[in-house]
């Protein structure tokens, strides 16, 4: 294969690995927010993506798929269970994610982590031309800048966080706080969510290595006494809004939207929770304070059903196989509470469906409920917005996700507060038409004006222009 000059290195290949009849591998495409966000980017540039197919034991030769070329890294069963649902799932998200669930510290699962950010190092540095621009994403990989900088000096190379940053407090438990540190700081530039993603990552840098940090610039020594910089700035994320607008004006999908409202039994109110069945999302916390409302009488179930999509995730982690339990005993409860034989109250689906269904479902709900307790950016909430090209519907939105940043025209919910998010379920469901169309509209303006292209754009130049700036020195 000719070595690229752009390459991204992520957990996950933008493909998902099937066998067909004929037993030949086929490809479809793979969930998940980052897959969605980086695909628009990868088709326009002529890159490697380095990543994982998604199963264990797989050897596949790198191949093209829509002008990408894709180079497979193998991860075995043991490296799945060590170092991405060990180390990547079990420590570290829930560590980033402010211990909603407890991390665990295993010194097992580091060294794992570190064989295999090893081997993606490795890969990258293979596949990248001579100063090539090397782009590593996510938590996963915390330690491949650092590999990929002293094995390829030569390098650009630049790193997105797509989760949260935790504050100092809190990353301090990490017993291997300080290699991840300095892993990050390989990169030239270190993209976070928020601002606040961003300063806390900075904090960490000043208390546990004592560097210099002004503004977004950070003071980094080599080995040899000189010094270097390091950018670490916010770049929220998006969506491609255009896929979605044309989904959301198609008159098929449009039928599917009406169709989907007659089979719940023409409900006044389609509530709306979209979510990969994760503990970050407060997927709890909404159906308490929904199945209160119905409790109080303040809702009844012939006027109002809540849609709760739970994408399958991360199922043989314990955290998750509980969670599941705990989900599906409370909407069997508040069913068994409230349902009659013609409506329901929670109509929950633990499966994924093509992003034809999402619009679909966007369109027919009148509220949309994200109610994360703490999540990087929340894809799903820029979603709904561009799907509501009819200016409709109403976001009630966490402040506690990163999307609350930039959607001050959302109801912003503190989802630990019940009594707060009942009384904003209400406000959501009566709201006048003209306001919802004043507030979506408002939305609609940030989401349009800010895709995941002008995201990917935005951090490529300033990765462009820090480096340029950096050997201009
Ligand atoms: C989040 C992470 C991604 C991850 C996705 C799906 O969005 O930021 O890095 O790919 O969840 O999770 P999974 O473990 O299935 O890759």
């Amino acid at each position: 294969m000719e070595k690229a000059e752009f390459v991204v290195v992520a957990n996950r290949l933008p493909v998902d690995h099937a066998t067909g009849e004929d037993g030949e591998p086929s490809w479809g495409r793979s969930p998940g927010g980052l897959v969605t966000a980086l695909d628009p980017v990868m088709r326009q540039a002529d890159g490697a993506w380095v990543g994982w197919v998604g199963k264990p034991d797989l050897d596949i030769e790198p191949f093209e798929i829509d002008g990408t070329h894709l180079v497979p890294v193998r991860l075995s069963a043991e490296d799945v269970e060590l170092y991405y649902e060990g180390f990547s799932n079990d420590t570290i998200w829930p560590l980033y994610h402010d211990v909603i669930s407890p991390p665990r510290y295993r010194r097992v699962w580091w060294e794992a982590y570190q064989r295999v950010n090893r081997r993606f190092a490795d890969a990258a540095a293979e596949a990248a031309a001579v100063g090539a621009v090397v782009w590593v994403q996510d938590y996963q990989l915390q330690l491949v800048p650092q590999m990929l900088r002293e094995s390829r000096p030569d390098l650009t190379i630049g790193y997105f966080h797509h989760i949260p940053f935790p504050a100092y407090g809190l990353f301090s438990q990490l017993p291997w706080r300080r290699q991840v540190l300095q892993g990050l700081l390989g990169a030239d530039v270190i993209g976070f969510q928020r601002v606040a993603d961003a300063g806390n990552f900075a904090r960490a840098v000043r208390r546990q290595l004592r560097y210099d940090t002004k503004a977004s610039g950070i003071t980094v020594p080599n080995d040899d006494g000189t010094t270097r910089r390091a950018l670490a700035k916010a770049f929220p994320i998006s969506i491609d809004a255009a896929s979605y607008i044309e989904l959301a004006r198609r008159a098929d999908v449009r039928a599917r939207a009406d169709e989907i409202r007659a089979s719940l039994g023409n409900p006044k109110q389609i509530l709306l929770g979209v979510d990969r069945l994760d503990y970050t999302k407060g997927i709890r916390h909404r159906m308490k304070a929904y199945g209160e409302l119905l409790d109080d009488g303040r809702l009844g179930v012939e006027d109002v059903t809540l849609v709760q999509v739970a994408s399958p995730s991360r199922e043989r982690v314990e955290a998750y196989v509980q969670l599941r339990d705990e989900i599906e005993l409370m909407v069997g409860r508040v069913n068994g509470d409230h349902d009659t034989m013609d409506h329901t109250a929670i109509r929950y689906l633990h499966q994924n469906y093509p992003r034809e269904e999402m619009v679909a479902l966007y369109l027919a709900a009148d509220v949309m409920l994200v109610t994360a307790l703490r999540d990087g950016m929340n894809l799903v909430a820029k979603e709904y917005v561009a799907a509501r090209v009819d200016n409709r519907g109403v976001l009630v939105l966490s402040e506690f996700a990163g999307a609350s940043d930039e959607l001050g025209s959302a109801i912003r919910i503190n989802p630990h507060d019940i009594g707060g998010l009942k009384d904003a379920i209400m406000r959501a469901i009566e709201m006048p038409a003209a306001e919802q169309g004043r507030r979506m509209r408002a939305l609609r303006r940030r989401v349009l004006d800010h895709t995941v292209e002008d995201w990917s754009r935005d951090f490529l130049d300033a990765l462009d222009a820090f480096h340029e700036q950096e050997q201009s020195q």
